[in-house]
């Protein structure tokens, strides 16, 4: 297709960022691209714009031949994975943000997009507005990438944003909720699963790497507790949702998404509410951070308008990481500094540590920091129950070959008389 090819569109999902991606074209002359038609769950739902734009029948939009592009913006991932596979088999190209869909398919939809020569484009599923998969993709094509790390969930950035002012946690969901910025099930958001999502996005644009998002080491924000919060502000530190990929010296990947402790000479730490910001390390460029709004109507819309454009200029990912065949692949043989947060000593086995370096209590709540191999986190049962909170310190990672240089031993609370 020329650029300036006229664009008839397909859109799936009339929501916050569809009516967005509506309100926006009407304004955007220069994109030669006009919505045809918009299909839509529930007919009856009053909408601003014309009747006659809308279906409930979704043929009517993949079987257009008119129709040369398809945007699904809709919010249940599993219709949306037959919208997209259905619209690859029948040759169309399509720009959709639905970050759970697409890291939950990736590897299929890369083979369909493939196999029916169409572009598949979703900048908006990561980080709203800000332009990363792109970024990954283009820029850092040949500078060896060595760490991503940053908010990739912009809901969960609002909620703790909003408690550290004095909020608390429903009211703050409840605003992210409003301010449409929150899945419509807001576990995905809360529990980490958006931000994991996200993450298997980049590794693959990054690394090559295609990986199920359960296989990321993965804590939301429901475990916080009031007394990680109180330590936090005691300590000048404030506490983040991070998505974290880090090449190790084995060439390996370490990946999780944590709750972190983060420093006030950190450009994380200045990242608030729905803004979203990561940190891109390379071999060459050093440090580049990246911020924006990571959700929202308009953030996001402006994604989905970039895809667009790309879409006129032929634009396709390349997935040039993984056709190069790199060997990158996650790994757990790593450990992390964290900080532990629970009711009562026997939650928490310490002989999952290869050493803790400070603990205490309040009443009703016990603390240790500790350092602790990802695999065991991992398994722990402790690290899977509600009540335990994990919090990864700013010494973050260890590598399994630092550790044994450094021959670090166990060290044992029952000296200390601790009754662990
Ligand atoms: N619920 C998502 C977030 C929307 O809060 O970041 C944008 O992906």
């Amino acid at each position: 297709m020329q650029h300036n090819t006229e664009l008839n569109i397909g859109l799936f999902g009339f929501g916050v960022v569809g009516e967005g991606i509506y309100q926006v074209l009407k304004g955007t002359p220069s994109l030669q691209a006009s919505i045809k038609k918009v299909c839509i769950k529930h007919p009856d739902k009053k909408r601003d714009a014309p009747a006659e734009l809308f279906t409930t029948n979704y043929d009517e939009l993949i079987h257009d031949p008119e129709i040369n592009l398809i945007v699904e913006l809709i919010d249940d991932a599993v219709e949306a994975y037959k919208i997209v596979t259905t619209a690859f088999r029948a040759g169309k190209s399509v720009v959709s943000a639905n970050k759970k869909m697409i890291a939950e398919h990736l590897p299929e939809l890369i083979e369909l997009q493939h196999q029916h020569n169409v572009s598949f484009l979703y900048e908006a599923a990561v980080c709203g507005s800000i332009p990363i998969i792109r970024n990954l993709e283009e820029y850092f094509d040949n500078d060896l990438l060595q760490n991503i790390y940053g908010i990739v969930n912009g809901s969960t950035n609002y909620i703790l944003t909003k408690m550290d002012a004095g909020l608390n946690y429903s009211a703050a969901l409840q605003e992210a909720k409003q301010k449409g910025f929150a899945e419509s099930n807001p576990a995905l958001d809360v529990e980490g699963w958006d931000a994991t999502n996200k993450l298997t996005i980049l590794l693959a644009h990054a690394h090559g790497i295609k990986t199920p998002p359960s296989a990321v080491l993965r804590q939301g924000i429901t475990r916080l507790h009031e007394g990680d919060a109180a330590y936090a502000k005691e300590k000048g530190l404030k506490i983040k949702l991070v998505a974290q990929a880090s090449k190790l010296s084995s060439g390996k990947v370490a990946a999780f998404v944590l709750p972190q402790f983060v420093t006030s000479d950190s450009q994380l730490f200045t990242v608030s509410n729905e803004y979203n910001g990561v940190i891109v390390e390379t071999k060459l460029a050093d440090k580049q951070f990246f911020y924006g709004k990571g959700a929202g109507r308009y953030p996001t819309s402006s994604a989905v308008i970039s895809d667009i454009s790309a879409f006129s200029y032929e634009y396709r990912y390349e997935y040039k990481k993984l056709k190069r065949n790199e060997t990158a692949a996650l790994t757990y043989a790593f450990y992390l500094h964290v900080f532990v947060s629970f009711p009562e000593w026997a939650t928490v086995n310490k002989w999952d540590f290869e050493e803790v370096t400070e603990y205490h209590s309040t009443p009703g709540r016990q603390y240790l920091k500790g350092l602790i191999s990802a695999e065991k986190l991992r398994a722990a049962d402790w690290f899977h129950n509600e009540s335990v909170s994990v919090i990864v310190q700013p010494e973050g990672i260890v590598e399994k070959e630092a550790l044994v240089h450094k021959s670090i031993k166990k060290v044992s609370l029952q000296l200390a008389g601790v009754g662990l």
